[in-house]
């Protein structure tokens, strides 16, 4: 999955002939999964038609402070598309519009919104090999990289005067890599490698039965999606689900009962950051697991039970420089019994769910909890979707490292 997936992105297109390939850029985009929101100049609409980058992006293509055509919202307000945006582009840049951004000559709507922006700014500068070179083209450059903007350089080949030479737009291609690439390198967990455990656990009485619970594994796969989002490897130990993932960062590893799930975090264990443990893990197992399916005989029938390796527990014991999280699921006298877990389990952190809160628990899309850390500072947090769950955990973990 692309990075820039699920990114809201600002293309303020400016007039010079490589306008046009902005088209294939604002598909690019839309196949990476991105939101895209086009601001042209005036000029520029000369080269590429707002029509067709509106159908492309999905959306209106705005490029003036007014908007004629609508009777309710005749203005367009630039403040509010700089702060929507994840990220602004500038591509092509043209070295009008360059020493414009660079000046403040706020005479058009992708310049006002361009100042309005708190996100980064990319620009991609396109323009003749003379003008590329000319002083006081560098001089916009320099200006704006000192604004903290980030230039995607121009590339060389045939330029639309005939001439060869460096000026021509990064290819649409080229750009979407070099965003990616550049908020790869920015993410905040980037080489740190978690492991997750999620789902239940199953304990096998014969080849046939087994003894389970109702996790869904929902929580623990997007705190795993969530983590490898923010650029970190993850280790995801999973009992049985019906969960699907599919990201280049996140390694599943499918187990069943409660000692595969033991074997296969104390063999990643050692080398990761940080370990969430969001897993039901069985507490007990059938003693004896019968070979052949039981034929039912006598009115009771009694399995004699023993406990499970708490692997959390075990986690803890091991723990060196492993950021350690666990879950609690509590009925009654919840701070307390999550207190005495962080202690007992040598948890730097716990997230409490309380079954007597509504919306939260097993077979839920939403989840209510909240974060106990090991001096028992208190947090409760709002009643939120599991994936918005996964992000205050994961804010936990990142404010571990950083703060
Ligand atoms: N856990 C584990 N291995 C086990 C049991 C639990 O790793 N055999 C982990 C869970 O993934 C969770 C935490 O321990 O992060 C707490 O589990 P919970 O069931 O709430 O607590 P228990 O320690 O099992 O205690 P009790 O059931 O008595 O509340």
């Amino acid at each position: 999955m692309s990075v820039l997936s699920g990114k809201r992105i600002l293309l303020g297109v400016s007039g010079g002939i490589a306008a046009y390939k902005t088209a294939s850029l604002v598909r690019l985009f839309i196949k990476a999964g991105a939101h895209v929101q086009v601001i042209m100049t005036p000029a520029s609409k000369d080269f590429v038609t707002p029509l067709t980058l509106s159908t492309l992006s999905k959306n209106p293509v705005y490029s003036t402070f007014f908007n004629e055509d609508e009777e309710d919202e005749k203005w367009n307000n630039h403040v509010e598309f700089g702060l929507w945006a994840d990220l602004m582009l500038v591509a092509p840049a043209t070295a009008n519009t360059l020493s414009k951004m660079a000046n403040g000559t706020c005479d058009n709507l992708l310049i006002a919104t361009y100042l309005s922006a708190k996100c980064p700014v990319y620009f991609a500068p396109a323009m003749d090999l003379d003008m590329y070179k000319h002083p006081s083209t560098i001089a916009s450059f320099q200006a704006l990289e000192q604004f903290g903007n980030i230039m995607i350089p121009a590339e060389s080949g045939e330029l639309a005067s005939g001439l060869s030479g460096e000026g021509r737009m990064a290819e649409p291609e080229n750009i979407v890599a070099f965003l990616e690439a550049d908020l790869e390198s920015k993410l905040p967990l980037k080489e740190k490698k978690i492991l997750i455990t999620a789902g239940p656990t199953y304990e096998a009485i014969d080849p046939v039965r087994f003894i389970g619970n109702h996790s869904s594994g929902k929580m623990g796969f997007d705190i795993a999606k969530s983590a490898a989002n923010l650029g970190a490897s993850v280790i995801l130990v999973s009992g049985p689900t019906h969960c699907v993932v599919n990201h280049v960062l996140i390694q599943l590893v499918k187990v069943t009962s409660a000692q595969e799930m033991y074997d296969a975090c104390h063999q990643y264990y050692a080398d990761v950051d940080v370990a969430i443990a969001a897993a039901a893990v069985a507490d007990y197992r059938p003693k004896n697991v019968a070979n052949q399916k039981i034929k039912k005989a006598a009115d009771n029938f009694v399995i004699e039970l023993e406990k499970t390796k708490d692997i959390l527990s075990s986690l803890g014991e091991n723990k060196k420089q492993q950021f350690l999280i666990g879950f609690a699921l509590e009925t009654e006298n919840e701070i307390e019994n999550a207190k005495a877990k962080i202690q007992k389990k040598n948890l730097d952190l716990i997230v409490l769910n309380s079954l007597q809160d509504e919306g939260a628990g097993f077979q839920k899309t939403t989840n209510k909890v909240t974060f106990i850390d090991k001096d028992f500072k208190i947090e409760p947090m709002e009643l939120k979707s599991k994936e918005a769950v996964a992000d205050d955990i994961l804010n936990k973990v990142i404010a571990h490292f950083y703060e």
